[in-house]
């Protein structure tokens, strides 16, 4: 009787020490996460070899179906040791962690052959590369209709060998669309962390109909343009409640764009990305923006934070991109603390994007962009401050901008803010905005709002588990 009491107890006291403990000292065989594994096994118990040469494409197939019977009896992971783990394009499952270890790299396959065609998706009707006849490469690392998946390690590497991809993509070779490097779709519990990306064929990370995703200690990196096309960093596409977070990003385009769908296929499907912080970012992109809005949201882009960014040597800081065609909205966006150095553009929004899926878009179906808000921010060796120009008929209004101090570079363009179809106010902003901005006169003392709520997502603990 006692004894059945002490050792209840000492349950007890196990269990409160692993779901309390924080997850910094971490002993080499823990990890943050949100949700632990009962089952685990390695790549090499399915005959896995790590010698960069040989194919592991059988041992992944068959560790993550072996794997995916643990879905119901506390989930599985599978260890990925140090070594060089050749493989083709793999599917996951649900209750399942992949771990790479540390010096562990998953090379993928530069053979086409290796990665299946699958449908486009329904918000794009086609592939950005190539129509394809409605199809396109599987991502590298790709799952769909899941629950409670999780991508992780200690700084391990996914190695995407995009070279080849980006050659064949530049000399218009390819018939359908380069695969991404990790694509999740129509799924929920995604956590994507403490990885080392690099070379993706295009996208690198690219969750799209899904929602509570957590995106967190990444490091990305990618030939800066024009060697690697579309190596975008990570691109949130109709997904809700998403947390990215300390990442650092070098890359061939946006560093992150978040999008919801393309003119009238992402209008039908209509599903917006929504409820998304994005904090502690350090982005590198000489050819692009920083965050981009769009220029693919049909189905709406709404309720977006963003703090505590670092950018340097990049073309434009956050970037509105949109096209009459596209419809859809993009509004209630908040950004502060953002720290710039070395840009073209400070502030871009762009009305006149283009770029259509086919020729089937409607020229009515025009976009809703207000709301904007950008406070607390500086930027240094800068050729144009702001560059906003929204649609006739159609302006982007009640941007507000505060609190901001641009020093330009030594040879800055004569006029430093260009606003057309635009509305709304500024406040403490140097150099002085156009007229369509108007300064409140308020001073220091005014702020453009901020939420003071948090999101659903920011409350989310992380675990420490062991492997
Ligand atoms: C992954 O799953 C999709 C279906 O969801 C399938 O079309 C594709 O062939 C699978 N990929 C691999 C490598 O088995
Ligand atoms: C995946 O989920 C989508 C959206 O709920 C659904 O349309 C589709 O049929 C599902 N696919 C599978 C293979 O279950
Ligand atoms: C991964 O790299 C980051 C950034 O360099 C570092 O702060 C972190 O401690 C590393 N994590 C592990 C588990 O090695
Ligand atoms: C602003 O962001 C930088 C970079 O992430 C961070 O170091 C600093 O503490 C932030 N400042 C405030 C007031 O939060
Ligand atoms: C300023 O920007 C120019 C490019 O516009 C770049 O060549 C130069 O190195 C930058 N200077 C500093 C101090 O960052
Ligand atoms: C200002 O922007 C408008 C609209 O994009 C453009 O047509 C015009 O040429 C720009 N003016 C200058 C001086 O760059």
């Amino acid at each position: 009787m006692e004894m059945a009491m002490v050792i209840m107890l000492l349950g007890l006291l196990s269990m409160t020490s692993v779901s309390c403990r924080p997850s910094y000292g971490l002993t080499a065989s823990e990890y943050p996460a949100m949700n632990c594994r009962k089952h685990s096994a390695s790549l090499t118990d399915y005959g896995g070899v790590g010698d960069g040469k040989t194919s592991n494409t059988k041992a992944f197939k068959a560790a993550i179906e072996d794997l995916s019977k643990f879905a119901s009896d506390g989930g599985a992971q599978l260890i990925i040791p140090p070594g060089k783990w050749l493989t083709g394009s793999f599917n996951l499952t649900s209750h399942f962690t992949l771990y790479l270890e540390k010096d562990a790299v998953i090379l993928a396959s530069q053979d086409e052959s290796e990665y299946p065609l699958i449908p486009a998706l329904p918000s794009y009707g086609r592939g950005r590369d190539a129509s394809g006849d409605g199809l396109r490469y599987s991502s590298f690392i790709f799952g769909t209709n899941l629950t409670d998946v999780i991508l992780t390690g200690a700084n391990g590497t996914i190695d995407g060998q995009g070279s080849t991809w980006w050659k064949n993509y530049k000399k218009d070779k390819l018939k359908y669309t380069r695969p991404t490097l990790i694509e999740i779709m129509y799924s929920s519990q995604i956590q994507i962390s403490s990885l080392t990306l690099l070379n993706s064929p295009q996208w690198n990370v690219h969750p799209i109909y899904s929602s509570d995703i957590i995106i967190q200690g990444l490091t990305i990196l990618a030939p800066i343009d024009p060697i690697s096309p579309n190596t975008d960093g990570i691109n949130p596409d109709s997904c809700s409640n998403v947390r990215i977070e300390d990442n650092y990003i070098v890359s061939g385009d946006d560093c992150i764009a978040i999008k919801s769908g393309w003119d009238e296929y992402g209008i039908k499907v209509g599903m917006p990305s929504q409820h998304i912080i994005i904090r502690r970012l350090t982005c590198i992109s000489p050819d692009s923006a920083l965050i981009a809005l769009g220029s693919e949201m049909s189905g709406g882009i709404q309720d977006i934070r963003i703090e505590d960014i670092v950018a340097i040597n990049t073309e434009s800081g956050i970037r509105i991109k949109t096209a009459p065609g596209r419809g859809g909205y993009i509004k209630d966006i908040y950004a502060r603390n953002v720290t710039m150095q070395t840009m073209k553009y400070v502030f871009w929004m762009i009305g006149s994007y283009g770029s259509h899926a086919d020729e089937g878009f409607d020229p009515k179906a025009l976009p809703e962009i207000k709301n904007i808000n950008y406070n607390d921010m500086t930027a240094t060796n800068v050729t144009m401050s702001g560059n906003l120009a929204g649609i006739k008929d159609d302006p982007f209004t009640n941007i507000c901008i505060s609190n901001v101090n641009i020093e330009m570079s030594s040879k800055p363009k004569k006029l430093q803010w260009n606003c057309t179809d635009i509305e709304g106010t500024s406040s403490n902003v140097s150099p002085q905005p156009c007229e369509s901005l108007a300064d409140k006169g308020a001073g220091n003392s005014f702020s453009c709002p901020f939420p003071t709520d948090k999101l659903p997502i920011e409350d989310v603990q992380l675990k420490t588990c062991t492997y």
